[in-house]
């Protein structure tokens, strides 16, 4: 690893990589937020979940998916019938990305940009070379695209089983990509929104063998 620990050790001791991401300067992020949110989950996980990049509260917990999207992705993922713990959870972007309200006090999400993604995507390669899971679940069109290259239109593909890019043959068995669950925050009719996300999560579980 360079001075900047920019690039992932070799190794797929999870551990050895989280300690190795605290320290991650590959793109500006690390100088505003508050750590480094590395994913959560065993290395034995059948489902590799990746969100876009820790929000307000999991900036500050260092976990992912703790504030309300986490809540509503925990209660989805009951209703599905995934057990907790055969989930690893993680994101595309690692670090909080924000700009302050006007009064300077809140902190309001912004999207990563590609050049962000791009810099966070080896930390999310080597977590997927460590639990080899024998499906991915991406959230939100910020993870597929990580994964699956920014040609890739979650409108025209969401629910459906994805063939992984060639580089990718053998490190993801299986994927496929749903809305983010803010997105299900937001929705005007939040329970049909809700509903469909279950239903692609319900989809997902039937690609698990
Ligand atoms: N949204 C995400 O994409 N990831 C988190 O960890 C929390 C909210």
């Amino acid at each position: 690893p360079d001075s900047r620990g920019a690039e992932p050790p070799d190794t797929t001791d999870l551990d050895r990589l989280r300690s190795a991401a605290s320290g991650c300067q590959a793109c500006p992020l690390y100088q505003d937020a508050t750590q480094t949110v590395f994913g959560e989950g065993t290395a034995r996980a059948k489902v590799l979940v990746v969100g876009e990049q820790p929000g307000d509260k999991e900036d500050l917990a260092g976990e992912p998916f703790v504030g309300p999207a986490g809540k509503l992705l925990d209660r989805a993922f009951e209703e599905a019938g995934f057990d907790r713990r055969s989930l690893y959870v993680t994101n595309a972007v690692k670090h909080f990305k924000f700009k302050r309200d006007e009064r300077g006090k809140r902190r309001i999400h912004q999207k990563p940009g590609r050049t962000e993604v791009v810099a966070c995507r080896p930390w999310l390669l080597a977590e997927l070379r460590s639990v080899r899971p024998e499906l991915v679940l991406l959230l939100g069109a910020t993870a597929a695209q990580s994964l699956l290259g920014p040609k890739f239109r979650l409108t025209a593909h969401r629910g459906e089983p994805l063939e992984p890019p060639e580089e990718l043959a053998g490190l993801v068995p299986a994927a496929m990509a749903t809305v983010h669950p803010s997105a299900v925050l937001r929705a005007p009719d939040r329970d049909e929104a809700y509903a469909s996300f279950v239903a692609d999560l319900q989809a997902a579980a039937k690609l698990l063998g």
